[in-house]
């Protein structure tokens, strides 16, 4: 009981009872995309037969696997294991790589949820502080740990750290290293390679973000198949449902889709970035589908974030150390982006 209420405490962005009350809402805490998914994935939804609902799924969701390794350049599903969310695929990461008493390595800021899956599983979640910009210091490559998570871009910060870090530490970190990128296709390069050159590496992607379908929970692992054979003696034997195959499915094949989509939110991305500068935010730059934006003006962050609040307006503030100087803004359509900067100006007087 007293884990369940903390995971439930921990999921981002989660207020029990919030959302039917408040209708109109311009939600932007839970970085989730603001452009519906494709066409074709409404299309491969309507066209699922009864007959299709009243079977089991297919266990290993295979032709997704196998979508998704041509897709990343990989030669075929043994390289790929599917999730329900990135969530279960994380969760899947602690309990296969780690014992209770071990240790899991990871930065702050970053995704609360590594460190709730660390205690669940009896394991403790090491911290270890990135630097002023947000970077990885020496510390980090050093600390002895099984089991290690590197989201990049980071959340709640946006800001990637070089790819070259990211090869150091599979060279260097004696343990596997989950490299989270969620939120990678909105920023300028990725590791989706580094399974095949680091043994240790496993990339995490979810279609939550890019591909608008955050409702199906899907999330993809690429890694060496014989981890991926350790997934799969772990995971929950019907882990997708047939419509989240499906939808999955449908998005993967309709990329450029994505991409167009992608493309609008990085265009929005950067006039939200200049508006909330010229306002006198400070924003470390961000390669992902949300800013930080920290502010050490009056009226302060909380105020700020209760402010949008009332004006309907969600955004994320963590009252937490190193955060709570700063709000978390997922960038939204235009019209979204231009209610949240008129909000902004009239509270911050400019
Ligand atoms: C850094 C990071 N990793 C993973 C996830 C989980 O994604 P999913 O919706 O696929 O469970 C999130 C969700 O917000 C995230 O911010």
């Amino acid at each position: 009981m007293k884990y369940g209420r903390e995971i439930l405490k921990n999921v981002e962005g989660y207020v029990p009872g919030e959302q039917p009350r408040m209708p109109n809402i311009i939600k932007l805490n839970t970085n989730e995309n603001p452009y519906p998914p494709s066409p074709k994935v409404m299309e491969a939804l309507r066209g699922l037969s009864a007959d299709t609902l009243r079977k089991y799924p297919d266990p290993m969701s295979l032709e997704l696997r196998k979508a998704c390794a041509s897709r990343y350049g990989y030669d075929s599903a043994d390289w790929v294991m599917v999730g329900n969310g990135m969530d279960e695929l994380l969760a899947m990461a602690v309990r296969t790589f780690t014992d209770p008493g071990d240790t899991v390595l990871t930065t702050y800021p970053t995704y609360v949820l590594y460190e709730t899956l660390a205690q669940l599983h009896g394991a403790s979640a090491f911290l270890v502080d990135l630097d002023d910009a947000f970077q990885l210091t020496d510390a980090f490559y050093s600390t002895p740990a099984r089991l290690c998570f590197l989201p990049r871009p980071n959340s709640p910060t946006g800001v990637c750290v070089p790819r070259e870090a990211v090869e150091r530490l599979c060279r260097e970190f004696d343990g596997i290293v989950v490299i989270d990128e969620a939120y990678v296709d909105f920023a300028d390069d990725d590791c989706m390679g580094f399974p095949k050159r680091f043994e240790n590496a496993i990339v995490m992607r979810t279609f939550s973000k890019s591909f608008g379908l955050a409702g199906m929970r899907v999330g993809v692992a690429v890694a060496r198949p014989e981890i991926i054979a350790e997934f799969v003696k772990t995971k929950d034997s019907y882990n997708l449902n047939v419509a989240s195959q499906a939808a999955a499915l449908a998005a993967m094949t309709d990329y450029t889709y994505m991409l167009n989509s992608r493309a609008k939110i990085r265009k929005t991305r950067a006039r939200l970035m200049a508006a909330l500068t010229e306002l006198g935010f400070s924003v470390p730059p961000s390669q992902s589908n949300f800013l930080l934006a920290q502010w050490n003006g009056q009226p302060n962050a909380k105020t700020i974030f209760e402010r949008l609040r009332e004006r309907a307006i969600i955004v994320r503030y963590f009252p937490v150390r190193r955060l709570d100087n700063a709000l978390r803004i997922t960038v939204g359509t235009e019209e979204e982006t231009d209610a949240l900067l008129r909000a902004l100006g009239e509270i911050v007087g400019k």
